[in-house]
């Protein structure tokens, strides 16, 4: 770990009352009218105007407001409905101040002196977008402009997100509140009566380091040439931007809907009376059938879709437990407010999987870490190749590929692809060492498949330790220029972020 240079006074979590504050719930985007969509005749879709900006907000009964940059004001952003097949415009407003909160690095890529503090881009994580409406990292703007990005859409339904995307200053803007949901419905989901409206509860997790006057802290090294710290982890947890919160919930069945929108932390959640989940959906919609987990484990970008039944629970404090210190709670109620109509089927959707068989290329790409003489980091490269680097990856629209991440380093790394949804092939450990001499892979054992749960669609892997990690990943959608990343923001904006082209055939 990068020794941090004056660390100011944190705020002691042992000292604060827990569950005092109830979960608070994303307010859901309100569209302004609509407007036609671009390169579709007269069809006009909803259109919202969504503006990100300076807040303050309470993320405790007993600590004083926090300053933080939300969209629509708030922290996580209101939440956007849509409907698969039916596009969405949205006017993405850069209302912030002109100096940044949060300590800028001006040696990464895109953030060196001379380039506005403050800039921002979005993108809606999990989307097939077109390159123009994705949120490139270097398609930012500065305050007082804004960009309209049509989604249309065109995927099966599933929790998305939006959050800021701006080269080299992503992980400050993130930590400083621009994240928000995006949820994608279809009919055929809707069929499967899950348990909906009030029953259905999005949970965004976001941890951060708070000072003791309730102000979010950003270290940085005591290395005065590079400030950037290797990874941001906080021992509060946000969750729906309040600190231990509670949620009264009915004995009846639950939809939660997770999204993990930390900078570097991965979760572990569990139940503390050892009552498992039953998880229907991963980060690119519902998984073929329920799969039951105790211990649900979620990287930075990644989403899981979970059902709890508190039926047999009336009464009964439950704690979701994560591994840093700051629980939720659950208070179930004595009594239903009425019968729990809802039902969990079996099967959910169809997860056809992709045959190896179907893929007319393999690229083996390494994630390597780069250490200074203190056996600190100093960077993260995908391929051993930076950003400015000729584009490498230029996949043909249609054609399925298979990529295999190479992890040399001793972390997990949450790979990410944009504009496109993958499936899992399998994790192998090879001879690290080895490799790193001859660069010939030498497996140590034999492969291990997905788990359960993450055997569906995903946007985002996690590529552990000294795994050859190997996706398959059709190319449909769209031609132009994408980007493929470590979703640990840290490693992210030094470096370990590519773009990719999706070339006509
Ligand atoms: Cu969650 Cu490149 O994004
Ligand atoms: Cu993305
Ligand atoms: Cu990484």
């Amino acid at each position: 770990m990068v020794q941090v240079a004056n660390a100011p006074k944190l705020l002691d979590l042992s000292k604060l009352a827990a569950f005092v504050d109830p979960l608070p719930i994303p307010s859901i985007a309100k569209p302004m009218g609509r407007r036609q969509a671009p390169k579709s005749g007269s069809v006009t879709v909803p259109f919202h105007r969504i503006p990100v900006r300076e807040c303050f907000s309470k993320i405790h009964r007993d600590l004083p407001a926090t300053r933080f940059w939300g969209y629509g004001g708030s922290v996580p952003g209101p939440t956007i409905e849509a409907r698969s097949g039916e596009g969405v415009l949205v006017e993405w407003m850069n209302e912030l101040p002109l100096k940044h909160f949060l300590p800028i690095d001006h040696n990464l890529m895109g953030a060196e002196k001379g380039q506005p503090e403050v800039r921002t881009v979005v993108h809606l994580h999990g989307a097939k977008a077109s390159p123009e409406n994705d949120g490139y990292p270097e398609d930012w703007y500065v305050p007082g402009k804004s960009r309209t990005y049509h989604y249309p859409n065109g995927q099966d339904p599933a929790l998305l997100w939006y959050h800021d995307h701006a080269m080299g200053i992503n992980r400050l803007n993130i930590c400083a509140g621009m994240a928000g949901l995006y949820i994608v419905r279809d009919a055929v989901e809707e069929a499967l009566n899950l348990p909906s409206g009030v029953y259905e509860i999005p949970l965004v997790f976001m941890d951060r380091l708070i000072r003791a006057d309730g102000q979010i802290y950003y270290p940085v090294s005591q290395r005065p040439e590079m400030p950037w710290v290797p990874e941001y982890f906080g021992d509060a947890v946000l969750i729906n931007g309040k600190l231990l919160p509670y949620l009264e919930v009915e004995p009846r069945r639950y939809r939660f809907r997770i999204l993990n929108a930390s900078n570097g932390r991965f979760y572990f959640l569990s139940l503390s009376n050892g009552q498992p989940f039953q998880q229907i959906g991963t980060d690119q919609g519902l998984l073929e059938s329920v799969v039951e987990v105790k211990r649900l484990a979620l990287a930075p970008g990644e989403r899981a879709d979970l059902v709890i039944d508190f039926s047999n629970q009336a009464g009964e404090e439950i704690l979701l437990n994560n591994l840093a210190v700051s629980p939720m709670q659950f208070r179930v109620a004595r009594q239903r407010s009425g019968t729990d109509s809802s039902s969990l089927p079996k099967t959910l959707r169809q997860v056809p999987k992709i045959p190896e068989s179907a893929a007319v290329r393999t690229r083996r790409l390494t994630l390597e870490e780069f250490d200074d003489l203190a056996a600190e980091p100093v960077t993260h490269l995908l391929d051993g190749k930076r950003w400015h680097e000729p584009i490498s990856e230029k996949p043909v629209i249609g054609s399925t590929e298979i990529w295999e991440f190479v992890n040399t380093t001793d972390d997990s790394h949450p790979i990410h692809l944009h504009m496109v949804r993958f499936q899992i092939l399998d994790r192998r450990p090879f001879d690290v060492p080895d490799f790193l001499v001859n660069r010939k892979l030498v497996y140590t054992a034999p492969p291990v498949p997905p788990e359960a749960f993450e055997a569906g669609w995903k946007d985002t892997v996690r590529v552990s330790p000294g795994s050859c990690t190997r996706i398959i990943v059709k190319f449909e959608g769209f031609v132009g220029r994408y980007v493929w990343h470590c979703h640990i923001l840290e490693h992210e904006d030094n470096e370990m972020m590519r773009p990719y082209e999706v070339v006509a055939g």
